[in-house]
């Protein structure tokens, strides 16, 4: 296990997989673990996360998503958000923000213990609703909003920039 600021410099998208290199379900369960860890509003963890191993399934999201390294990644988690479930504590705010919000951090928690388990992984956020939603045969109340796909990289990824940090901070 890495520190973590070592973690977070370390952590980059990786698009291409090991195939045949599957990951320990120790390391799932730490990475499942560390994401429902992550704070959530009102401790409500407003989600559902979908664990999809099946090589089947897999080659069907990286077709309807347009995104193929899905197929080749061993794991691919769905985040899913349950807003109604939030409204019930905190009605619209639940609803259209804080169940969002949950369920992004928690992929954000899933994304970096991945890092620091030796895993590569990658957000995927551009993909069709409801075919998502057909395909992982998800009930009404679940949205899928980040898929992360998890495995061993076959490849170094791409160095990527940021924004200098002047241009993004402000002192009202
Ligand atoms: C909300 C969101 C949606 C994203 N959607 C995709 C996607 O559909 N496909 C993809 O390959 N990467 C996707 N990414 C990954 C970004 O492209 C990537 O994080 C960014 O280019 C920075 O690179 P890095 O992760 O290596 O630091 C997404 C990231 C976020 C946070």
């Amino acid at each position: 296990m890495s520190d973590f600021f070592t973690t977070i410099r370390r952590r980059h998208s990786v698009r291409h997989y090991q195939a045949d290199m599957p990951v320990e379900a120790e390391k799932l369960h730490a990475i499942l673990e560390s994401a429902i860890s992550a704070p959530s509003a009102g401790d409500l963890q407003a989600y559902q996360i979908g664990v999809i191993e099946d090589a089947a399934h897999r080659a069907a999201l990286a077709q309807i998503t347009e995104q193929q390294f899905i197929s080749e990644a061993p794991v691919c988690l769905a985040f899913c958000t349950d807003a109604e479930h939030s409204a019930l504590t905190f009605g619209d705010r639940g609803r259209d923000l804080y169940a969002l919000q949950d369920a992004t951090i928690a992929a954000t928690y899933a994304q970096l213990a991945a890092a620091a388990a030796g895993l590569a992984s990658a957000w995927v956020g551009y993909f069709d609703d409801v075919e998502v939603t057909r395909l992982l045969d998800l009930p009404p109340n679940l949205r899928a909003v980040a898929l992360l796909t998890v495995g061993y990289p076959a490849e170094l990824p791409e160095a990527t920039t940021r924004r200098r940090l002047d241009d993004i901070i402000f002192h009202p």
